[in-house]
């Protein structure tokens, strides 16, 4: 069995990385830590997780942790995985960050997007950015692993292919919606009930933080540049997100070629699914049939009006957008079977 340390486990990732790996038959949860719950059982926080384990939260430091495991997940705020990561990368552990401190490969992307200057540029390189879809090579044996954000990847696995196939041509707007556990676990005034109940937020109107992995990754597929306009809202939803983003092009988009240029991509894909159906409820992606599994649905429209391609990409935050998407690109640094743990339906309804 392989030793699973988790650091920051008493939030919604790391509750979700446990509930996931508390049924995965190739790993043993060796530590899951916190600080204001050191010592209580875990589904004291975690309620879904009682009768599941009689597992206890720990005070370990990181570096205890990494004594004890063989992998560790970084479930914490950003701006914390890097300066706690330097010291766990001597050890030898090998580290699943959920964080955006090793998303991107620009040491200047964190001071124009995070604030903060990194503190371990030498180490970026060395992180895979863990999306299966488009990192599978590199992510087998890998030893660090940056896990996507969660708006990201929506909107990444819904227009790669299109990058892909050169039907990107400039511009790409991404509309994301995203539910009120995007926020983390921690009580604020914009996530109180009173005030975030029946919303459609705009709280991110332009510059949002995941528009900087966007562009690095279909930059990436694409081998171009691709510029990214990012809109985010926080809807009415406790888990889930929908991105809609729109790729203008210089002439009538085709249908049978973006259709190509997704099946080429994702025919095979174990977590991938289209949605685009002419009849009945969910003819496209929508977050209420993919939240509680790590599918990633897909689907388009044309809209030869204005030359037009509309991409709808639906996940749950908590899963494909966070723990499940770690767990799918663990199994692959372990060799161990990719769906491995993630072998369940979406919840329905919900
Ligand atoms: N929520 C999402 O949909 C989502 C999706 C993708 C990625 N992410 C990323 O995943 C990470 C965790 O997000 P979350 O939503 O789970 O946040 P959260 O619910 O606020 O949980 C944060 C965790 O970090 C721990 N923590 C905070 N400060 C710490 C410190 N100084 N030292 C040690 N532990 C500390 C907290 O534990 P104690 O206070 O109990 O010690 C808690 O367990 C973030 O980087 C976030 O951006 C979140």
């Amino acid at each position: 069995m392989v030793k699973v340390g988790i650091v920051g486990a008493s939030g919604y990732v790391g509750g979700e990385v446990l509930r996931l790996l508390l049924s995965h038959g190739q790993v043993e949860v060796v530590s899951a830590t916190s600080r204001q719950y050191a010592g209580e059982y875990v589904f004291k926080t975690h309620p879904n997780l009682k009768g599941v384990t009689n597992l206890q939260f720990s005070a370990d430091d990181p570096l205890k942790v990494a004594s004890k495991a063989d992998v560790v997940f970084l479930t914490v705020p950003h701006g914390l995985s890097c300066k706690i990561t330097p010291k766990l990368v001597e050890t030898g552990v090998r580290i699943l960050d959920m964080s955006a401190d090793f998303r991107l490969k620009d040491p200047h992307a964190y001071e124009k997007w995070y604030g903060f200057t990194h503190p371990a540029p030498d180490l970026l390189g060395k992180f895979v950015y863990g999306l299966p879809e488009l990192h599978r090579s590199e992510l087998k044996g890998a030893k660090y692993v940056a896990v996507p954000g969660c708006m990201s990847t929506a909107a990444i696995v819904s227009l790669a292919p299109l990058a892909k196939a050169g039907l990107v041509e400039k511009d790409v707007i991404v509309d994301a919606k995203i539910g009120s556990s995007g926020a983390g676990g921690k009580p604020s005034l914009s996530t109180h009930f009173s005030e975030r109940f029946g919303v459609v937020r705009v709280y991110k109107p332009v510059a949002h933080r995941h528009t900087a992995e966007i562009e690095q990754e279909l930059n990436y597929v694409s081998g171009k540049s691709v510029q990214v306009g990012m809109t985010a809202h926080a809807v009415n939803m406790v888990r889930g997100i929908l991105t809609t983003s729109h790729v203008m092009t210089s002439s009538k988009p085709e249908v049978a070629m973006i259709w190509k240029a997704y099946r080429g991509m994702y025919k095979d894909e174990p977590f991938v699914r289209f949605i685009m159906d002419k009849k009945g409820l969910y003819k496209y992606p929508d977050p209420k049939i993919a939240i509680g599994s790590n599918f990633a649905d897909v689907g388009f429209e044309v809209d030869p009006y204005v030359n037009r391609i509309v991409v709808f990409g639906a996940i749950d935050n908590l899963i494909k957008g966070a723990a499940g998407n770690g767990v799918q690109s663990m199994n692959l640094m372990f060799g161990f079977d990719e769906k491995e743990g993630l072998n369940f339906p979406a919840l329905h309804p919900v």
